[in-house]
């Protein structure tokens, strides 16, 4: 096997049109610089510049696609083989013209490798660009010192810091590429190069350039760093990119390329860069799905979907059906009266317009969504997704209708947030083809697809679930049935224990802004006013734990066996709703304002609460609203862990990268619980719940506390550990 990649993994050498040597980069499937095509790149460049009848070089790289970057697996071990950055220095120096053949993409180290050539000839399709940060990083081979020489200040530290790729026709305007083809990149690149032979080169070399600056240069920087820090959420690497891309302006080039070094080097061994290439990972591992049936990924396969229904077109309806209609599936939308069907109707046609005219989609979509108040035109269609009310016994009988109307062998999918797929499957006659699809709102751009099997789920509409997650271009991960599955359950307890800090002394802002400043886009409480506080309160009295339908027993603040925060009740019902009242743990200039403000009303409010109850109000310091906020919902992680409800901490991670805007830079919540120390996040929950015996919640789960007995092994041996450890039960 070893053999076979060697073999596979080369610089190939041919001659073309008699004067020009033409390198071909080898390594599938994106022909990443590895060591192994280091070495043969460096003994082949030397070989055509030694060769007298050779006059010009080609780079290219072979399967149509230049070169993917760096070999990333190779930032955990040593770096051996030569350096990318002399590699890059040989062709830049070469004395005979070198030009870059860009197909496919030239990303990372390909951008690098071409930057170092003397010109750069594209395909119209082919993309470029610095993905680096986004794993924490920045391109070290001299790509933060070439760019800025070679384009402007201002694009090139967009380009570096925000990891943006771009089209080969915007390369072309920025100046990155020199020309560009509809036809065969490396004939033209050829083409070219013969034309240029004997040409001077000096001018063409980036490292012997200056930065091109903007007038006020020193003011321009300073405000890029202001602008970096407020949107990169507390990530280093952006900063670093800056503070690479400044030495381009102020340093010679190679002391530029020192600064390169350094900060990579610093950016490497810190933990971001680990949680970001560990999430890099784990989103290509969700794909790999498993069932506890021994179904997986791989034996199992999905059904051809031509057709799809929507039911209920409300919040998570209407973007639904246009997440289908850009994957290319025509959609029958279902209301359950005229009214909400043509609200519905009108605000589905205006999406699809602006998706139309963002180039997402064909002006076809008008034929593809049809809009009816009859289930019965629900019998063509291969898959139905349910979007009505948070309501057990409407989805019920919304899913014995279908399972009369549908086709036999239609996929039934509900939306639901918390709700048992299988309380809803058992009124089907085919409980097999019934499935999760958690949305997140909006859910034409959140990227994040919950697939939930019940215990009769099949492994065939899990399948075909996850193929459509890939069709609408989202992240799906598969998880098994219980009350919040994964994201939500966790989640209860992080807005759990916000409520429960105002109740001891907090404020939304001092809560909120410790979570900005872990890197959350938003805090709880700005959150809970966005989407509006009665979701939540729907699903409360959904589960019996307030209004008409509350199961008795319990006091005011205490419920279902646990300390209980009637807050969220009480702000809903004086209609303080968030956002679209205009108040809700916040102020707003009006209904519908986005500004939140101080909400005067709410701290009165809470200190009358307080006194009323008899709550001793005490200090809350930023590391316990964090501990508070975080621990907990990690805890639930771990219970998730043991009961098999997810597969592995990695999908966990992933659901709240993608669902929950988890700074990704801190790689998810079980990462970070693995970057903090098992045993810190074990002692953390055993304060806590000695000082509040009545949050259960807080008590440490069993699998972390068998982790740290065990020494806290790393979190990609967990998966092991948990098998073991279940199969000695
Ligand atoms: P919504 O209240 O905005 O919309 C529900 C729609 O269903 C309404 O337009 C209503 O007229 C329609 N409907 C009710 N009964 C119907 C029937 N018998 N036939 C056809 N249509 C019917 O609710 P939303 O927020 O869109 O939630 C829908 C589902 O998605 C719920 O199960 C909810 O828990 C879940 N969900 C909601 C999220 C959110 O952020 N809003 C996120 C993820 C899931």
């Amino acid at each position: 096997m070893t053999q076979t990649l060697a073999a596979a993994t080369m610089a190939a050498y041919r001659r073309a049109a008699g004067c020009i040597a033409v390198i071909t980069l080898t390594n599938p499937p994106v022909n990443t610089l590895s060591y192994l095509l280091r070495e043969s790149f460096y003994e082949t460049f030397r070989r055509a510049n030694a060769d007298a009848e050779v006059k010009a070089i080609v780079i290219c790289g072979a399967d149509g696609k230049f070169c993917g970057g760096a070999d990333i697996k190779e930032f955990a071990g040593k770096f051996s083989g030569p350096s990318l950055v002399a590699l890059i220095d040989d062709v830049e120096q070469s004395k005979k013209p070198v030009v870059a053949a860009i197909e496919g993409m030239a990303l990372g180290g390909g951008l690098e490798l071409a930057l170092g050539c003397h010109y750069r000839i594209a395909h119209t399709k082919a993309q470029v660009g610095f993905p680096e940060v986004t794993l924490g990083l920045l391109p070290a081979a001299g790509g933060s010192q070439r760019l800025p020489r070679l384009i402007t200040l201002t694009s090139a530290l967009e380009l570096i810091t925000t990891g943006r790729r771009i089209s080969a026709p915007e390369a072309l305007k920025l100046g990155i590429v020199d020309k560009v083809t509809d036809k065969n990149a490396l004939d033209m690149a050829i083409d070219f190069a013969r034309d240029i032979i004997g040409k001077p080169l000096e001018s063409r070399r980036l490292s012997l350039r200056t930065t091109p600056c903007p007038p006020d240069v020193e003011s321009f920087l300073d405000e890029a760093l202001a602008s970096i820090r407020k949107h990169s959420r507390g990530a280093i690497a952006p900063l670093a990119c800056l503070q690479a891309v400044r030495a381009s302006v102020y340093s010679t080039f190679d002391e530029g390329l020192k600064k390169e070094q350094e900060l990579f080097k610093m950016l490497l061994t810190s933990g971001q860069a680990r949680a970001l290439q560990y999430s890099f990972f784990a989103q290509r591992a969700t794909k790999k799905w498993s069932m506890p049936s021994g179904a997986t990924w791989k034996n199992t396969s999905a059904r051809p979907l031509r057709k799809a229904a929507v039911i209920g077109l409300g919040t998570m309806g209407r973007g639904i059906t246009v997440a289908l209609i850009k994957a290319g599936i025509p959609v029958i939308a279902v209301e359950m009266g005229l009214k909400q069907l043509e609200a519905g109707k009108t605000v589905i046609m205006s999406m699809l317009e602006k998706e139309f005219k963002k180039k997402q989609l064909t002006k076809a979509y008008r034929e593809m969504a049809a809009f009816t108040l009859d289930l019965a035109k629900l019998q063509e269609v291969d898959l139905v997704v349910e979007a009505v009310f948070e309501n057990m016994s409407l989805k019920k009988q919304i899913f014995q209708q279908l399972s009369s109307l549908c086709s036999a062998d239609a996929i039934l999918c509900t939306n639901t947030s918390t709700l048992d797929i299988d309380e809803i499957a058992s009124v089907t006659t085919t409980p097999h083809l019934v499935v999760g699809m958690h949305f997140f709102a909006p859910a034409h751009v959140m990227k994040l697809l919950e697939v939930i099997y019940g215990p009769r789920t099949s492994p065939t509409a899990v399948a075909t679930a996850m193929q459509l997650a890939q069709q609408m271009e989202k992240v799906g991960v598969v998880v098994g049935n219980c009350n919040g599955f994964v994201g939500n359950r966790m989640f209860k307890l992080y807005a759990e224990q916000a409520y429960f800090l105002l109740e001891e002394g907090a404020i939304p802002e001092q809560v909120d802004q410790v979570l900005e400043d872990f890197g959350f886009p938003m805090g709880i409480f700005k959150v809970s006013d966005l989407s509006g506080l009665d979701i939540e309160w729907k699903i409360r009295q959904e589960q019996g734990l307030t209004g008409p339908k509350q199961i008795p027993g319990g006091s005011f603040r205490h419920r279902a066996g646990g300390r209980y925060s009637p807050l969220l009740d009480i702000l809903c019902e004086r209609g303080y709703l968030g956002q679209k009242t205009g108040q809700g743990w916040y102020l707003y200039e009006k209904p519908g304002g986005r500004v939140p403000t101080f909400n005067l009303w709410l701290h009165k409010f809470l200190e009358e609460y307080r006194e009323l109850h008899g709550i001793q109000k005490h200090y809350v310091g930023q590391d316990e609203i964090l501990e508070r906020c975080l621990y907990p919902l990690i805890n639930m992680g771990f219970h998730i862990l043991e009961e098999r409800i997810a597969a592995s901490p990695e999908d966990i991670d992933i659901i709240y990268v993608f669902g929950y805007s988890w700074p990704r830079h801190w790689g998810g919540p079980m990462f970070y619980a693995s970057m903090v120390g098992l045993p810190r996040v074990l002692d953390k929950l055993n304060y806590y719940h000695e000082i509040h015996p009545d949050i259960p919640t807080l008590e440490p789960s069993s699998l972390l506390k068998k982790l740290v007995a065990n020494g806290s092994p790393p979190i990609g041996t967990w998966g092991a550990f948990i098998k073991e450890h279940n199969s000695k039960l």
